[in-house]
């Protein structure tokens, strides 16, 4: 398996080196195929069965679900006992955090993850990941599972670039089957654009302390 081990390591040292020179980072395929569609089949079992709730905005007390801003719905999902169809991305992101604490010192110690569905022309309005209150959010990661998604299918990642000179640029990611995109939670604004099509991820944030609640 060092051939394995040495192509994980590869792509993680990629993600570090993006975050650190820009920002943020895009990896395609950091999953195989296979495992992703079952991922997919299962997160769409879930939401079949109603066991998706509308997202929110803010945390604990200043919770508030706000349709203008965001339409998605979301499962939390357990990172120290997944399901299992999720576990080999699980181990694969627990690696990965490992890979940062060892080459950046970030002191991730912790990681909160939701599967998110977008139902047709759901959106989630420009924001930071961070809340006024907890700051242990570090790194965004989103992985996604839509196969055959095109252009014309909106639901887009922006992210907005900061640039030197102050103003900024805008960052357009298709939501396709394999792909990672992990950012500095507390640096880059994002938004989801409408999607025409059911949008299926997985949104996490690595973080460097416990919840609270
Ligand atoms: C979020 C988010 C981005 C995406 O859930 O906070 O910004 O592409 N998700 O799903
Ligand atoms: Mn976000």
């Amino acid at each position: 398996m060092e051939l394995l081990v040495q192509s994980n390591e590869a792509a993680f040292e990629a993600i570090v080196e993006g975050i650190v020179r820009q920002g943020y980072a895009v990896a395609d395929g950091f999953l195989p195929p296979q495992e992703t569609r079952i991922m997919l089949e299962e997160a769409g079992r879930l939401f079949s069965q109603g066991q998706f709730n509308a997202a929110g905005i803010g945390k604990g007390g200043m919770h508030q679900v706000n349709r203008e801003i965001r339409r998605d719905q979301v499962r939390w999902l357990d990172h120290t006992n997944p399901p299992e169809p999720f576990r080999p991305f699980f181990r694969q992101l627990d690696d990965l955090a490992r890979y940062f604490n060892r080459t950046c010192y970030l002191g991730i110690r912790d990681m909160e993850l939701h599967l998110a569905v977008y139902p047709e022309g759901a959106f989630y309005k420009r924001h930071l990941d961070v809340f006024r209150h907890t700051r242990a959010r570090k790194i965004t990661v989103v992985f996604y599972l839509n196969f055959d998604w095109d252009e014309s299918l909106g639901g887009q990642l922006r992210l907005y670039l900061p640039r030197e000179d102050g103003s900024e640029a805008a960052l357009d990611l298709g939501p396709i089957a394999g792909r990672l995109v992990c950012f500095d939670s507390h640096a880059i604004e994002h938004e989801v654009l409408p999607a025409r099509r059911e949008r299926y991820s997985i949104t996490g944030w690595l973080k460097d302390e416990p919840s609270l609640f």
